[in-house]
């Protein structure tokens, strides 16, 4: 092991420890206080090498993998500038709005398309808009929201400085489950938002945004296919929805150990300004 594979390790393994410490105070899992964050961002250098993809689409146990196993590489951003990206997002927005493709949008009062950052390296994916995020047409603002808002707290992260939008667009109604078809229909607007912000890395939050993405089958189990999986050349982290971790919250350590699998991800990419745009 050679000096910046051994200190890479041991930043790996410092973060573990305190990523532990951090979710018992950032998840709520114990009030006991803890010592403030460290600049995570500032202690992860981003990868150097080319791109590695992430490893296919398998079943995984219940454990997911050690940080030393994860594939360190995601693939290079294609070049697209900060401003390019935002004129892209606004332009699919734009026509997204009025959009009739599916019975969803029958009881809609607004679309949600999601918002953050244009080049963000982390892009959440959740299943789709509730109550709360139908009325404001923002995505997560409502309880999961705030639980969210916290997971990407203890990534040390801002909601600003990721992107977070939903497989489908508009709220099905009672809050059920989107419909295969419904989802089938609404990927197309996924996909380009995925294609225009170029993460480094997704996250899926819950099984439909993981059967959405095409990450799992809706055969498989979400608990026993968690971790990362790859999303046509990206890597893509499967795990709990925070409206599930709300209603079980013994899982949140389960939960924390899977996003920590994204640090080797979120280290800045190069040439990005800190702060960046809302779509
Ligand atoms: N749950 C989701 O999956 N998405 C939202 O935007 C809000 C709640």
């Amino acid at each position: 092991m050679n000096p910046d594979e051994l200190r890479a390790e041991l930043a790996a393994l410092a973060r573990q420890a305190q990523g532990l410490a951090d979710l018992d105070r950032l998840l709520g899992v114990r009030d006991t206080p803890v010592p403030p964050l460290p600049p995570l961002r500032a202690a992860f250098a981003p990868p150097r090498s080319p791109s590695v993809a992430a490893p296919a689409n398998r079943a995984r146990d219940a454990t997911p993998a050690s940080p030393k196993a994860l594939p360190k590489e995601p693939r290079p951003a294609r070049g697209l500038s900060l401003a390019e990206r935002e004129a892209r997002l606004h332009t699919l927005a734009d026509r997204m709005a009025g959009c009739t493709r599916c019975r969803l949008h029958e009881g809609r009062t607004r679309l949600v398309f999601g918002q953050g950052a244009a080049d963000a390296d982390l892009v959440f994916v959740g299943e789709g808009p509730g109550y709360h995020e139908d009325q404001q047409g923002l995505a997560f603002v409502g309880r999961a929201g705030e639980l969210l808002t916290k997971m990407i707290a203890a990534l040390g992260l801002s909601r600003d400085e990721v992107f977070i939008c939903n497989v489908v667009k508009c709220r099905p109604p009672g809050n059920r489950n989107p419909q295969p078809d419904e989802m089938g229909t609404c990927l197309p607007y996924l996909r380009e938002q995925l294609d225009i912000v170029q993460p480094r890395v997704i996250c899926a939050l819950g099984k439909t945004a993981a059967v959405g993405l095409g990450l799992i089958t809706p055969d498989q189990s979400l608990g026993r296919n968690r971790g990362l999986h790859d999303w046509h050349g990206t890597p893509a982290l499967v795990t709990y929805h925070p409206a599930y971790l709300l209603r079980s919250p013994s899982e949140k350590r389960k939960a924390w150990h899977d996003l920590q699998q994204l640090f080797p991800y979120i280290g800045g990419r190069p040439g990005r300004e800190a702060g960046s745009a809302r779509a």
